[in-house]
């Protein structure tokens, strides 16, 4: 009898999850659970958040629909797609979610990354681009200075047979300009402001990664006094204060720090996995000589015959893009010499390569971090050979990557440096 009751109930439920997934004229997507939707698969599925999108990318195509409790969420994964939310309509999906957490971390929205696309958003992106992001030349100094001592640290690990922590070396380099470049201070090396310093980094983070659900209230960068740089206000419509320039330097170090390192480690990641790569890198550097010298909240949208649901939060799957068979040719072959003579590069104009979003959001501090990530990569590559640790070969580099709003590698990247020319 109890069974009987068990598969009246159950007989239906196909039928159910069919008709919740098929409502309006929504993109595709998998079946739903009530009320929670989509937020079991996830729970079901170790890979990181960036490869579970894209292998349900694979089975329900490009634009893709799913429901997390009650948060209508878009995901897209297509380099045509992305031209048409961060292009054709890059008005509409150009603002940002809105939630507590995201308040707490920005001081109400006084910061670039979280505030919601408006005057003010503007305002403030023309006066920084101004007074931070556009002085790339003049922060030169710092960049090589830094960049100088990261090799002479790396020297003498070489030089007493001690193998490189290339993903501590990037983060604590990367960290480093851009303390000097936001507060015009250097912390120790080993000092207990340095490691306080880290500390908010990482805790904050990790909240970044987590913060649509959390509740939070930091004041964590309350303790800054000082900056390394003056400020042209000129004709600003607002009064600028303390809080408004916190929650800058709070963009400027979660946005600038751990991307500029992330971007370093793969790249050597990859270059040591592809021997020849890094050896026709290697050269092409040694004869360059000048380079070394030390979600969007939108209205409601018809897309195409889709309707996007108003307040969606967009995902626009950059890893999956990089991988689309639509835009490139064996995209799963690492092949860096597919963009010899190629006119495809990363400024925000071609959607198949997309590494600083594009439109009006895209990143700020590009030019800032290309540049370190150019420099460091330049230097690493000309001064040094790089071998695996004793005991390890390049098959045991692994590819896995942290989940969080930049996607670190997950373990450290760990090489032996041979000094070029000893
Ligand atoms: C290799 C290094 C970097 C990478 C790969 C990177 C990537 C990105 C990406 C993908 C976005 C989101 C764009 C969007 O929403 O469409 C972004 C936004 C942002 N980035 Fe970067 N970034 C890097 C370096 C930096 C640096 C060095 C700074 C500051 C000095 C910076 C400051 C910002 C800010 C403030 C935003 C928010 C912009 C806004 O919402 O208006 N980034 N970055």
């Amino acid at each position: 009898m109890a069974m009987l009751l068990i598969l009246i109930f159950l007989l239906p439920l196909p039928f159910f999850l069919f008709l919740l997934s098929k409502h309006g004229n929504l993109p595709p997507s998998p079946p739903a659970l009530p009320l929670i939707g989509h937020l079991h698969m996830q729970l079901f599925d170790n890979s990181s958040p960036h490869i579970f999108l894209w292998k349900l990318s694979q089975k329900y195509g490009s634009l893709l629909y799913l429901r997390f409790g009650c948060k209508p969420t878009i995901v897209v994964s297509s380099a045509e797609m992305a031209k048409e939310v961060m292009k054709t309509r890059d008005l509409d999906f150009c603002g940002r979610p809105d939630n507590r957490a995201s308040r707490r971390l920005s001081y109400n929205g006084l910061d670039l990354a979280f505030a919601p696309y408006d005057g003010y958003w503007r305002e403030m992106r023309k006066l920084c681009v101004v007074n931070l992001f556009g002085r790339v030349q003049q922060f030169r100094p710092i960049r090589e200075d830094e960049v100088g001592r990261l090799m002479e640290k790396i020297c003498q690990l070489s030089a007493d047979s001690k193998p490189v922590n290339i993903s501590e070396a990037t983060t604590c380099l990367s960290s480093t300009i851009i303390c000097r470049v936001g507060f015009g201070k250097r912390y120790a090396e080993e000092g207990a402001e340095r490691s306080r310093f880290h500390g908010l980094l990482s805790e904050s983070q990790a909240l970044l990664s987590i913060f649509a659900s959390l509740t939070i209230s930091l004041g964590w960068v309350g303790w800054i006094d000082s900056q390394g740089f003056t400020i042209d206000g000129g004709d600003f419509p607002f009064d600028l204060t303390a809080d408004h320039i916190k929650a800058i330097l709070m963009n400027v170090f979660l946005a600038g720090t751990e991307t500029s390192a992330a971007a370093i480690t793969w790249a050597m990641s990859f270059l040591m996995k592809h021997p020849n790569c890094l050896k026709t890198s290697q050269d092409e550097i040694a004869t360059n000589s000048s380079i070394v010298t030390a979600s969007r909240n939108t209205w409601k949208v018809q897309h195409r015959w889709y309707e996007i649901p108003a307040k969606s939060l967009v995902f626009v799957n950059a890893w999956a893009i990089g991988r689309d068979p639509g835009a490139w040719e064996n995209p799963q072959e690492f092949r860096p010499e597919r963009f010899i003579d190629s006119s495809i590069d990363y400024k925000g104009l071609h959607f198949e390569l997309i590494p600083f979003g594009a439109g009006r959001r895209i990143c700020p501090g590009m030019r800032m971090g290309v540049a370190t990530v150019e420099l460091a990569l330049a230097n690493l590559l000309y001064k040094f050979d790089w071998e695996m640790p004793a005991g390890m070969t390049e098959e045991d580099i692994d590819f896995d990557a942290l989940p969080g709003v930049t996607a670190h590698k997950k373990t450290h990247l760990i090489l032996v440096a041979r000094k070029i020319g000893d």
